[in-house]
């Protein structure tokens, strides 16, 4: 049976105003329920990627698929509960005051009735570990704290895909670990597409489905055993990374 594909990009193509070339021709698909890892050196085109997956900014050519509709189909709400994008920065994301009005911000704005935006919150701050910061301010929490809570902010969303820009930067080794727990247990138990990009290579063979090395144009999409057999890889990621990979993936 054929998966339904969550985001279906085909010919995609992006230049800044000046002159930037940063994506050439790129085709890149997710199916609903996979998790999909993007590796890609600085300046490859990533982030300017997921933006022009999330309608963030328009591609020069190509076209974008989310859920089977033309982004330019789909309304904002209608998209914020398909795609939830998690910027690389928190201080990009979150703009409440308190963290309980943050979280609450999303679900507030699609019209919920007031008990289930709080509903929502508690749930997603639980989701991330940080339903004791939901009275703190924003602008005192750690770059840590905030990279939760701005998880948080797009789970109340209930997206049914999740797009992350490098969502484990800065965050310390339980951090890490609690981060993954949490996006694993939303892929397998609520099948949330997962779409991330990273440089955390000791940790996505044992969580993600298929991977993704973009440098302006695709260069290699597919599963870890074949990943692991190309030169791509070994190319950009050295021998050291093909152990950590390769090795992990196996057991
Ligand atoms: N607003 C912008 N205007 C002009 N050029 C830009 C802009 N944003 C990004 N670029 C350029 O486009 C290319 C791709 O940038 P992008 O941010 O997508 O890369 P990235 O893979 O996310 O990099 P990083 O790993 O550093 O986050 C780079 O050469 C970058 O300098
Ligand atoms: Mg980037």
């Amino acid at each position: 049976m054929k998966r339904e594909r969550a985001i279906d990009a085909a010919g995609v193509s992006f230049t800044y105003e000046e002159g930037t070339k940063a994506l050439k021709n790129v085709d890149f698909w997710a199916d609903r329920g996979q998790f999909v890892a993007m590796l890609a050196s600085n300046g490859s085109g990533k982030t300017t990627l997921i933006k022009v997956l999330v309608g963030l900014l328009k591609p020069q050519e190509g076209r974008v698929l989310v859920g089977g509709r033309e982004l330019s189909a789909i309304g904002a709400k209608g998209l914020y509960q398909e795609v939830g994008l998690v910027f690389q920065n928190p201080d990009d994301q979150l703009f409440g005051a308190t963290v309980e009005e943050d979280v609450a911000f999303g679900p507030r704005n699609l019209g919920l009735e007031e008990a289930e935006v709080s509903a929502r919150g508690a749930e997603s701050l639980s989701a991330v570990n940080a339903l004791e910061l939901r009275k703190r301010a924003v602008h005192h929490l750690s770059f840590g704290e905030k990279k939760r809570v701005a998880l948080a902010g797009v789970l109340s969303m209930h997206p049914s895909t999740l797009i992350l820009d490098e969502p484990t930067t800065a965050l310390d080794p339980e951090g890490r670990e609690r981060f993954f727990t949490t996006l694993g247990d939303l892929n397998r138990r609520k099948a949330v597409t997962i779409i991330m990009i990273t440089h955390d290579i000791g940790t996505i063979g044992q969580h993600a489905s298929r991977l993704l090395y973009l440098d302006r144009r695709l260069i290699f999409f597919g599963g870890f055993d074949d990943f692991c057999l190309s030169t791509d890889m070994t190319d950009y990621f050295g021998e050291h990374s093909q152990h950590l990979i390769c090795h992990r993936h196996d057991k």
